[in-house]
C-alpha cells in the first residue's frame, strides 16, 4: 500500500496505527510517497533548505477548501527510522519514493539551479501536473539527487526504491540550451526517450548501491528503459506494461480505477475494487512470473485528517488484499460475511471504517 504524505502528512502515531492494521491483512510493503509539488517530507542533513523551504507551502487551495495557513514539515530521520523499525517488526518493507523529474516543485523551490530556466519556482498549493521539472542536463542535478539518495540509504534499508517518473511535461526541456546539447551529444531526438535517459542514470546509480528502482508506467512512452527497473502500472493502455513483463521486466499492478483509494466510494465502490482480476490476459508464463504484486495507493490532496484517511482505506483495503492473495478464486458474498469479524477486530484497534451503506453504492445502480 502507498500513502501520499506530501500533499497532506500524517503523524507517526497515525501511520503506525494504519501499518499495524495493514500487517493484519497481510500487506507486506509500505510505499511511502515523500516528495511532490506541494511538499517535501524527508529531513536532509546535507540540504538544509529542503527542511525549511521545500517542506512548507504558504497556503493550501485544494478544491473547494482554502486554508491560508502555512502547511508542512519534514519527517525527522528519527521518525522515519521509527517507521522502518515498526514495519520490520510486522514483516513490512518500506519503499520510499522520491519522485523525479516531475512532481518536484517543492525540491525546485529551494534549489532552482537544477531547473532548465534557473529561475525561482513556487512550491505548489493546488492539485495538478506542473511544468516545473528537473533539468537532466545540469551537473548539479546529479550531485543533488544522488546525495539525497545517499541520505535515503542511511534510513531505508529495503532494496527497492521508488523514483517516480510520472506526469512529466517536457515544455522546459524543449527550450533549454543545456538539454538540447545533451540530447544532441547522445543522439536523442524524442523527449520521452530523453526522460528515460535521465531515469536510467539514476537507476544505474542506485543499482550500484544495491537498490532496484520502481518507476510509474508513464516511462514506457519512451524507449530503452533500463530493464533492471520495475514498472508500476497505474494508468493508460496496459499493453506496454504487459509486454515489459513478458520481456523480462518486473511489474507491479495499481490500476487506478480499481485501486486508487482517494476516489470516492460512489466512483470506486468496494465491489468494483474486489473484482479486479489479477490473472491478466496478454501475459505469457514468464510474464506472469514477473508480476511482483498489487499495490493500492492513496493520494491525499483531498484527504487531510486521520478519520477521512481511514474511511477511504477501510474497508476497501480488505478487498484489495483479497485480489492480491486469492487471485481469481474469490467470492464477493462470502467475502462480505468474512469481513465482519475482521471489521470488529480492526475497529477495536481504533481503525475507523466507512459507513456500511456507502461501501457498494454505485452510480450505475442509480435509478435514471
Ligand atoms: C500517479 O498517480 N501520478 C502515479
Ligand atoms: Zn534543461
Amino acid at each position: 500500500f502507498m500513502i501520499d504524505c506530501a500533499r497532506h502528512m500524517f503523524d507517526i502515531a497515525e501511520l503506525k496505527k494504519i501499518i499495524n492494521a495493514m500487517s493484519l491483512l497481510k500487506y507486506n510493503k509500505f510505499h511511502w510517497h515523500l516528495t511532490d509539488d506541494q511538499g517535501w517530507r524527508f529531513e536532509s542533513e546535507v540540504y538544509d533548505k529542503l527542511n525549511s523551504v521545500s517542506a512548507v507551502r504558504p497556503f493550501s487551495n485544494f478544491g473547494k477548501k482554502r486554508d491560508m495557513s502555512p502547511y508542512g514539515r519534514v519527517y525527522t530521520k528519527a521518525e522515519m527510522k521509527e517507521i522502518v523499525d515498526y514495519c520490520a517488526e510486522r514483516y513490512i518493507d518500506v519503499i520510499p519514493e522520491f519522485d523525479i523529474p516531475g512532481h518536484s516543485s517543492a525540491l525546485l523551490s529551494a534549489y532552482p539551479e537544477i531547473t532548465c530556466i534557473g529561475m525561482p519556482v513556487d512550491i505548489k498549493t493546488r492539485q495538478g501536473i506542473y511544468k516545473d521539472v528537473i533539468c537532466p542536463a545540469k551537473d548539479k542535478t546529479y550531485e543533488i539527487i544522488t546525495r539525497i539518495f545517499d541520505e535515503f540509504c542511511g534510513i531505508f534499508p529495503y532494496n527497492y526504491y521508488h523514483i517516480g517518473g510520472d506526469e512529466t511535461p517536457h515544455n522546459h526541456w524543449q527550450t533549454c540550451p543545456d538539454c538540447k546539447k545533451l540530447m544532441q551529444k547522445h543522439g536523442i531526438t524524442d523527449y520521452a526517450d530523453y526522460h528515460n535517459f535521465f531515469m536510467n542514470r539514476i537507476i544505474e546509480y542506485l543499482f550500484e548501491k544495491g537498490k532496484t528502482c520502481i518507476v510509474w508506467n508513464d516511462v514506457l512512452k519512451g524507449k530503452d528503459l533500463d530493464k533492471r527497473a520495475a514498472v508500476q502500472y497505474w494508468t493508460g493502455n496496459m499493453k506496454a506494461s504487459l509486454t515489459y513483463a513478458n520481456n523480462g521486466g518486473k511489474l507491479i499492478l495499481s490500476p487506478f480505477s480499481y485501486y486508487y483509494l482517494d476516489y470516492e466510494y460512489d466512483i470506486t465502490p468496494m465491489n468494483h475494487t474486489y473484482h479486479f482480476n489479477t490473472e491478466l490476459k496478454g501475459l505469457i508464463q514468464s510474464g506472469k512470473n514477473n508480476i511482483l504484486g498489487v499495490e493500492t495507493p492513496i493520494w491525499t490532496e483531498y484527504i487531510e485528517d486521520n478519520n477521512r484517511l481511514e474511511e477511504m482505506m477501510f474497508p476497501r483495503v480488505l478487498a484489495v488484499a483479497e485480489t492480491g492473495w486469492s487471485g481469481n478464486s474469490k467470492d464477493y458474498k462470502d467475502f462480505l460475511e468474512r469481513i465482519e469479524p475482521v471489521e470488529k477486530m480492526l475497529k477495536s484497534n481504533g481503525i475507523r471504517f466507512m459507513e456500511k451503506r456507502r461501501w457498494n453504492y454505485s452510480r450505475l445502480a442509480m435509478p435514471k
